[in-house]
């Protein structure tokens, strides 16, 4: 097996088992916590931190300590995993109110465009299904959260993978890796960012002089290369303080960059599904098991 496919199969064991965990009354961080360190069991890493955003919030979130499952919620679970750099990328929704529809709609969104996915696929036409069987269910899709390519140690690199058919006339080529992740709402279809997220990612490393930052900077490089990172894995080597501090430092010289909670502008109700593909005469549903 390829590293993947390695990880796309521990990806996919992960958002199972965290699905499973995923019930009303429980703690949404503790649910991440289990995830993460599944991920770590089943021989692989986590590609970026495990991310459960509720109803109208879309992505990028990570609960505080109190968050609790409660009913009435759409809960979407998204969860990376990486071998050597290789990541896979799914997302699921769960259902605890009147969402059934609005879940369908994004899994079947996901389906028909996996089923076009092939070498000279245009984007658009990606897109376009995607948009179009939204259309159908009388749901608008996300238009500014899109799927993207995959690359070692780059989550979205290189092409990005249209929820609606914005004109891309690339067309996909054997062996390239693309996430796919069709988001419905009951909104307008766009998202504006929120509160930040507690997620990092290094964008331009250089040297530092405080001795704290430099040593958080060598970690973040050594564990966690260019791929996204949470704030509260720091602790398991630095102080909140320390934490704290560097990250600002960071943040202020522009080597690492937070990504903000997206949120749906109208206040819509969200749903998500992601599959991560790779193209090919036969393109192979890499999360699925
Ligand atoms: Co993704």
């Amino acid at each position: 097996m390829s590293d993947w496919e390695k990880s796309g199969q521990i990806a996919s064991e992960a958002l199972d088992f965290g699905k499973n965990l995923i019930k009303e009354g429980k703690n949404a961080l503790e649910v991440l916590n289990k995830i993460e360190k599944k991920i770590n069991e089943l021989g692989g890493k986590p590609a970026f931190p495990a991310q459960i955003s509720i109803n109208e919030t879309a992505a990028h979130c990570i609960p505080e300590k109190n968050v609790v499952f409660k009913e009435g919620d759409l809960v979407k679970l998204d969860v990376g995993a990486h071998v050597n750099g290789c990541i896979g990328d799914n997302a699921v929704s769960i259902n605890f109110g009147d969402h059934d529809k609005l879940i369908k709609a994004s899994r079947d969104a996901l389906n028909s465009a996996i089923e076009i996915a092939k070498i000279g696929t245009e984007l658009r036409e990606i897109g376009n299904v995607v948009n179009e069987v939204m259309k159908s269910y009388e749901f608008n899709v996300i238009k500014n959260l899109s799927g993207h390519e995959i690359k070692e140690y780059e989550t979205h690199a290189g092409l990005t993978v249209p929820n609606y058919d914005d004109g891309d006339r690339t067309k996909l080529k054997e062996g390239q890796v693309i996430a796919i992740e069709p988001f419905a709402t009951t909104g307008v279809g766009f998202v504006k960012e929120g509160k930040p997220s507690g997620i990092y990612s290094l964008i331009n490393p250089k040297q530092v002089r405080n001795d704290t930052t430099r040593n958080v900077l060598k970690f973040i490089l050594e564990e966690y290369s260019t791929l996204p990172f949470a704030q509260r894995w720091l602790s398991k080597k630095f102080s909140e303080f320390q934490i704290k501090f560097a990250l600002r430092m960071l943040e202020k010289e522009g080597i690492i960059q937070e990504y903000k909670q997206l949120i749906e502008k109208g206040n819509g109700i969200v749903s998500q599904s992601e599959h991560t593909l790779m193209i090919g005469k036969n393109t192979k549903i890499l999360t699925k098991r």
